[in-house]
């Protein structure tokens, strides 16, 4: 009997910063697949609030308790090649609701059009619904408690490149 390949799956994203909502959906493929590459994807013409490297110590940190979810930055890079690149089987991706599927879907068709990929859709747990990276920063700008939203390192590290401490 031949053993079979083991199936990596890749969770994209900016993940400036990562937030609970996506730790779910991580640690959720992480049950569906062997291993988990989360690809950090930025663009170097953009400058986000963390940097590529700070974004990926932050997603380590919070989820450095699961042994097969690796975490690599890609820079200017298309998505489904950072996939040939990887052999990954599938792109796994969290959708909160509509808005985020119609944001998604295109993304989906183009990414199965150019290489054949397929993207797995797993719905955001409620408890998360109302977390983005965008929201997080805002309520933290403006000193508002974001435990709960971020894992303690990244509501640190919020609070230090805000307000200096
Ligand atoms: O966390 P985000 O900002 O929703 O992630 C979007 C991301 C980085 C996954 C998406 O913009 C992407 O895949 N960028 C890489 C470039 C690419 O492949 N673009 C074509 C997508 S169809």
């Amino acid at each position: 009997m031949s053993t079979p390949a083991a199936r990596r799956c890749v969770c994209p994203g900016s993940y400036d910063p990562v937030t609970l909502g996506h730790v779910d959906v991580i640690r959720r493929a992480a049950a569906l697949y062997d291993e988990v590459v989360v690809a950090v994807l930025h663009n170097p013409a953009k400058r986000g609030t963390f940097s590529p490297q700070e974004r990926r110590e932050l997603v380590m940190a919070s989820c450095g308790d699961l042994a097969q979810v690796r975490v690599e930055i890609f820079a200017d890079r298309l998505l489904v090649d950072v996939c040939r690149e990887l052999g990954a089987a599938a792109i796994v991706k969290g959708v909160r609701g509509g808005s985020d599927f119609a944001y998604e879907l295109p993304m989906a068709l183009m990414n199965r059009h150019l290489s054949g990929v397929e993207t797995v859709f797993l719905p955001g747990d409620p408890r998360f619904e109302h977390i983005s990276s965008s929201l997080v920063k805002e309520v933290a700008r403006y000193g508002g408690d974001v435990g709960g939203l971020v894992a303690d390192e990244v509501r640190d590290a919020l609070s230090a490149r805000l307000h200096g401490h």
